[in-house]
């Protein structure tokens, strides 16, 4: 580890570290915590469950089904927890109620020291807990997952990788179409062969005119966008260049559908 410590300090406050923690040891967030620049650590509120039978949850008062997780053992997790992070690191609760975990918040967590995630089970978890230890609530899409851990798993990867010296230049996350000031989706890649089941890659990715390359992906890139998510353009203003390459995308697919409904 740096002798500074980790760039980046994350603690998982969840019933499943061995789960988490099996995910996080591969790819790039794996990369990044062997070389210190990001630390995960783990707390497992049933450490702290006093009875014999280590019970973290319990009945909903009010009635209804599915279980609550009970607030002393959690309020115990967090603490330890939240004791080895730097001071102001926020705490975070997943749950398909929180605001929505996008790019941009990805580069606010990945500019903090460090951040606390609670990962949910259960029908969730009991909201006095909530009042007095977390600071936001963070959701990952809208659907409900059966436990914050494949939640946190997104938060720490989208966000560790943004961390300097996380990703190489090649991969850089500057190259990505959502990084950076824009938000655009990301142009389709190609890698050989050349010719797969009579399709071609396009002509212009393998001549090594690199400004003509640039063109065709940003023109990719704003086609998809306003084709898949038109939402992400809504709040855009275009340049007259980018309207061009836009206009030009458009043209091609309806030649290139024309040409297929010909054949
Ligand atoms: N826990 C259950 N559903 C979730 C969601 N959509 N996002 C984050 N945490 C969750």
């Amino acid at each position: 580890m740096d002798a500074a410590g980790p760039r980046l300090a994350v603690e998982v406050v969840t019933l499943f570290p061995d789960a988490l923690r099996a995910q996080l040891a591969v790819g790039v967030v794996g990369r990044a915590i062997e070389r210190g620049i990001a630390r995960v650590g783990t707390e497992d509120p049933r450490t702290y469950a006093r009875d014999v039978h280590r019970t973290v949850d319990d009945r909903p008062y009010g009635g209804g089904p599915g279980m609550v997780l009970k607030v002393e053992p959690l309020a115990t997790a967090v603490a330890a927890a939240a004791a080895r992070l730097p001071g102001g690191s926020p705490r975070i609760y997943l749950s398909a109620q929180g605001r929505r975990f996008d790019q941009a918040a990805a580069r606010r967590l990945a500019a903090l020291p460090g951040f606390l995630l609670l990962a949910g089970r259960y029908e969730g978890v009991d909201e006095r807990l909530v009042e007095e230890m977390i600071d936001e609530e963070l959701s990952i899409g809208d659907y409900v997952l059966s436990g914050g851990e494949l939640a946190a798993l997104v938060v720490i990867d989208a966000t560790v990788r943004l961390l300097p010296g996380v990703l190489g230049d090649a991969e850089s996350a500057e190259q990505e179409s959502f990084g950076g000031g824009r938000t655009l989706l990301d142009w389709p890649h190609y890698t050989r062969p050349e010719e797969w089941r009579g399709r071609r890659v396009p002509e212009v990715l393998r001549g090594g005119d690199h400004a003509a390359i640039r063109r065709w992906r940003e023109k990719q890139a704003l086609g998809r966008t306003s084709e898949r998510r038109p939402d992400l353009l809504a709040g855009q203003e275009l340049t007259s260049e980018e309207r061009g390459l836009l206009a030009e995308y458009r043209e091609e697919r309806e030649s290139c559908r024309t040409r297929s409904s010909r054949k």
